[in-house]
């Protein structure tokens, strides 16, 4: 069959390119699977933060990861949803598969190309590597036709013999690659001698194909390498939302943008699409979702990065905020209020201030945060902005419930065991537990394990348990998180799932994080496709 002539470069001039792979590398982060519906809702907040790219994982990896792209290539709009594929026999078909659907499909297929990786890895020579990426390059424009994105990325090409990395690059856009990646998979480059090698890969197929980078943090250089070869040239960027990623993360997408806002002069006419107003909303629910915190002086969506604590810095930024503020907190979502709904107000006014707060709710879903947040000003003086933010998080990624709490209570004392009971309905079907415990938490975890383990043949197992209060305040929410693995799993194959409970009483919250961490596991039971993907056993760079 003819190979159709790709279109060309599709990244109009004086734009780079935003390739987002928070839903692919991203969740490559040990512990950070999210399941098809948590993926959806990631996929969502990035079109509201209009990348344009969403990399929403590596269909052949399972088919939990298979389904997760196919819906997000079935319902998500407005983007281009991009696939990963090894380039070997299987992985780019069930790709394409997936991504078929798409409004733009975009189709990434990999190999390594480094000496260290082609014999140790992949036992290949230099010319079967050429080939194989020839093949499935060539095989992915006959599939996809002319206008879809084929993209090629050289693993390792960092530490890979420049010579063979450019004869690999010009081979596969002969082949219809449209756009070619250079991934400094494993964190090794510094970005003078990164932005030259951008610079050789420009000059040879840069009027063909679109120029993209990959830039892992190993020695914390990614954001810096990344735009060392938006200098050179590259029109593409392949970030995640808060850097999360494999090993250190990959090159942060806030960072990397916010720099092309922040210094003009530096990247001349050249700016991304994304609306940055989105970008601590997208921070905040990526982190809410993987339980991978974001650390307090991280650069932009950091707690503390639009904090002045010192006299001198906060004298200066009262008179002018430029003196110590590069950028405004407004221009990444941050806003100054914080006083928000008290018992008296209207749903109207609760929805204006979670539009501000860069959230659309409508319909039963503002019915159920207005419920929510009226109760929670019964009970507490003040329900500030991060209540609201903790409220609706709280509904993030939510799953129909088949365990359903129902009832609970505990007795327990100083220095004493806890005793605990627990009544939950089973689908439908009522059932109770009790148990003792070391504290009153561990007693009715215990309980609730004795209510399910005979239907479900299993119980939680916890893995990790944290509890934060979400505001300051002796009336402040307590936040718990918890993961779990099922008490039959063992290993490091072992699915694990996250849980998530609000409430000013944090017995109450810690329940309601177990009991979703079981539904989950439960689901996952009955349905793949409602799976985190389990970790391939081969796994990615
Ligand atoms: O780091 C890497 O090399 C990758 C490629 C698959 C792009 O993630
Ligand atoms: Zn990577």
């Amino acid at each position: 069959m003819p190979v159709p002539v790709p279109a060309g470069p599709f990244v109009p001039a004086g734009t780079v390119r935003v390739f987002d792979t928070t839903l692919r590398d991203g969740e490559q982060a040990p512990g950070a699977s999210l399941t098809a519906a948590e993926k959806l809702e990631v996929a969502r907040q990035l079109v509201r933060l209009n990348v344009d790219v969403i990399e929403a994982g590596f269909p052949a990896a399972s088919p939990g990861d298979w389904e997760a792209v196919h819906r997000i290539a079935t319902e998500v709009k407005g983007v281009a949803v991009a696939a990963l594929a090894r380039c070997r026999d299987g992985d780019p078909q069930k790709a394409i598969e997936a991504i078929r659907v798409a409004e733009r499909p975009h189709l990434h297929v990999f190999i390594a190309t480094s000496d260290i990786h082609l014999k140790h890895k992949l036992r290949i020579s230099r010319d079967e590597a050429l080939a194989e990426a020839v093949r499935w390059v060539r095989y992915g424009r006959e599939q996809l036709g002319r206008d879809a994105e084929i993209e090629f990325s050289a693993e390792d090409a960092s530490r890979t013999d420049p010579a063979f990395l450019l004869a690999i690059y010009e081979a596969v856009v002969g082949a219809g690659a449209t756009t070619v990646n250079i991934p400094d998979t494993v964190g090794y480059a510094i970005p003078s001698e990164f932005g030259a090698l951008v610079g050789r890969v420009v000059d040879l197929v840069g009027r063909d194909a679109t120029i993209s980078i990959h830039c892992h943090n190993d020695l914390g250089l990614a954001t810096a390498n990344t735009l060392a070869a938006v200098q050179a040239g590259a029109r593409q960027v392949e970030v995640t939302i808060n850097g999360l990623g494999e090993r250190a993360g990959n090159a942060s997408l806030e960072e990397v943008v916010m720099a092309l806002r922040t210094r003009p002069t530096q990247f001349p006419e050249l700016l991304s699409r994304v609306q940055t107003e989105h970008i601590t909303t997208a921070s905040r629910l990526v982190s809410h979702l993987t339980g991978f915190a974001v650390q307090p002086n991280k650069a932009v969506v950091g707690a503390n990065a639009f904090a002045h604590e010192s006299g001198i810095h906060q004298d200066g930024v009262i008179k002018n905020p430029l003196t110590y503020e590069i950028m405004t907190p407004q221009s990444v979502g941050l806003s100054g209020s914080q006083l928000t709904i008290g018992k008296l107000s209207g749903r109207k006014g609760l929805q204006k201030k979670l539009r501000d707060l860069g959230h659309d709710v409508s319909g039963d879903a503002l019915d159920v945060v207005y419920r929510e947040a009226i109760a929670l000003a019964d009970v507490k003086k003040e329900v500030t902005d991060a209540d609201l933010l903790a409220l609706l998080q709280q509904r993030s990624g939510d799953l129909p419930a088949s365990i359903v709490l129902d009832g609970w209570s505990v007795t327990s004392s100083h220095g004493g065991r806890s005793t605990g009971s627990a009544r939950l309905a089973l689908d439908g079907e009522g059932r109770a537990g009790e148990s003792t415990g070391n504290g009153p938490v561990n007693a009715l975890y215990r309980a609730v394990d004795e209510a399910i383990r005979p239907v479900l043949g299993w119980e939680p197992t916890l893995v990790e348990y944290e509890i934060k209060a979400v505001t300051e305040g002796e009336d402040a929410q307590g936040r718990v998180f918890l993961r779990c693995r099922r008490s039959t799993d063992a290993g490091p194959d072992a699915i694990v799932v996250t849980g998530h409970g609000l409430s000013t009483n944090i017995i109450e919250a810690s329940l309601e994080a177990y009991v979703v961490a079981a539904n989950k596991l439960w689901a996952a039971e009955r349905d793949r496709t409602s799976l985190p993907a389990p970790r391939p056993s081969e796994r990615l760079p």
